[in-house]
């Protein structure tokens, strides 16, 4: 199975859940940190920019049963700065596993995002993949080029199934946590991960956690070991009912408000260190914290009724999954 983005937060959890039920994984990826040199003695892993390498994915693909495509820039503060790299990698990059996937008629698990719905128009209802309309901002919120590449390429993957082209499966993650996610930093000088790396870091070295326009926007955060069930049964794919479809990973039961996060997350960090606090929950605009350009998703929920006629349920809670992800960095 190929593996591309092998070396991401999810890419280096699948490889490694992969591996542990036997099968093969040839794995490409910039970055190799993640994965760790036993899990790499077992696998063929090449460290290439995908956008160097054509002809080299092309023979990799020819030659695999299966392609996962995780590659992405999938962090909003990289949506503000360089929103022409998000498309070139996201989209234009994508596209070309797609084509080359088409060209050799291997199935392909396309990365997706919930972003891709957008905001919840004022509605509280599950984001269900058949039925929930799809809304984004302005052009000059360009943080929504993010969620526009990649529904315009899920547009494109659904064209090449209804022409029998290609067999597909888009995967829409819903905010996965866990060990080994993103990067921690000492101060914003060194990069502006996604909010659970951030507010683990302001902990860490007693600054504060920002809650960007007040912390009032949900989000339904889904630990990875509940993901990666989720996602090996549709590795599995039995009698084929992933095939050209859609599917939400998400935890619908652990949906809160960022603002509520930081708290649990002080609560867990005082609990788990044994330290005092030292850092406050401090309020900031989404400019003043982005730039210009940031717009919010207020909530999204899953609807994950796919996955749950085939047995799938999450059964790691809010808070557990949170102290999960933070023993792995504080323990
Ligand atoms: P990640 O940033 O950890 O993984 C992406 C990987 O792609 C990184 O290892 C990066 O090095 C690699 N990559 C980027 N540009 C590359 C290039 N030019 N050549 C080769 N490799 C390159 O992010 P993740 O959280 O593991 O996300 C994986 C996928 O899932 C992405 O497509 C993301 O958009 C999607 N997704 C993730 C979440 C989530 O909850 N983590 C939610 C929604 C969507
Ligand atoms: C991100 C990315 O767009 C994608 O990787 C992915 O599609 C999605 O997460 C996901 O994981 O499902 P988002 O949830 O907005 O989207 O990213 P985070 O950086 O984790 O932010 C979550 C919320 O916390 C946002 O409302 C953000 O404004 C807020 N936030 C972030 C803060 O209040 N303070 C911070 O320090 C950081």
């Amino acid at each position: 199975m190929l593996i591309l983005g092998a070396g991401g937060f999810i890419g280096s959890h699948l490889v490694e859940r992969l591996l542990n039920e036997g099968y093969n994984v040839v794995g490409i990826d910039v970055s190799d940190e993640k994965l760790g040199t036993e899990v790499l003695k077992q696998i063929d892993f090449f460290r290439w920019d995908i956008r160097n390498h054509h002809s080299d994915i092309q023979r990799l693909i020819s030659s695999s049963d299966l392609v996962v495509d995780l590659i992405a820039h999938a962090n909003p503060s990289i949506y503000i700065k360089n929103p022409l790299d998000v498309i070139s990698i996201n989209f234009f990059e994508n596209l070309f596993v797609a084509e080359t996937c088409i060209r050799y008629s291997k199935h392909l698990i396309q990365f997706s995002s919930c972003e891709v719905y957008g905001m919840s128009g004022g509605s509280d209802r599950p984001f269900s993949e058949e039925e929930t309309p799809l809304i984004l901002g302005p052009i000059c919120f360009h943080r929504w080029i993010y969620a526009c590449g990649k529904q315009f390429l899920e547009r494109i993957i659904h064209a090449h199934g209804l022409a029998g082209e290609l067999n597909y499966t888009i995967i829409r993650p819903f905010n996965f946590i866990g060990p080994k996610f993103d990067y921690l930093i000492k101060d914003r000088s060194a990069g502006t991960p996604r909010v659970f790396a951030l507010f683990l870091s302001a902990l860490l070295h007693g600054t504060p956690l920002y809650l960007v326009d007040s912390g009032s926007q949900r989000r339904s955060f889904t630990y990875i070991s509940d993901a990666m069930n989720a996602l090996m049964i549709i590795i599995r794919n039995r009698d084929g009912i992933f095939n050209r479809q859609i599917c939400n990973i998400g935890n619908p039961d652990n949906e809160t408000s960022i603002a509520n996060l930081a708290s649990l997350m002080v609560r867990l960090y005082v609990e788990i260190s044994g330290k005092v606090c030292l850092s406050e929950i401090k309020p900031v605009s989404g400019e003043d914290f982005y730039g210009r350009g940031y717009q919010d998703c207020d909530r999204r929920i899953p609807d994950i009724e796919k996955l749950k006629r085939c047995g799938w349920k999450p059964c790691v809670n809010l808070v557990e999954a949170l102290r999960r992800s933070m023993l792995f960095y504080l323990a």
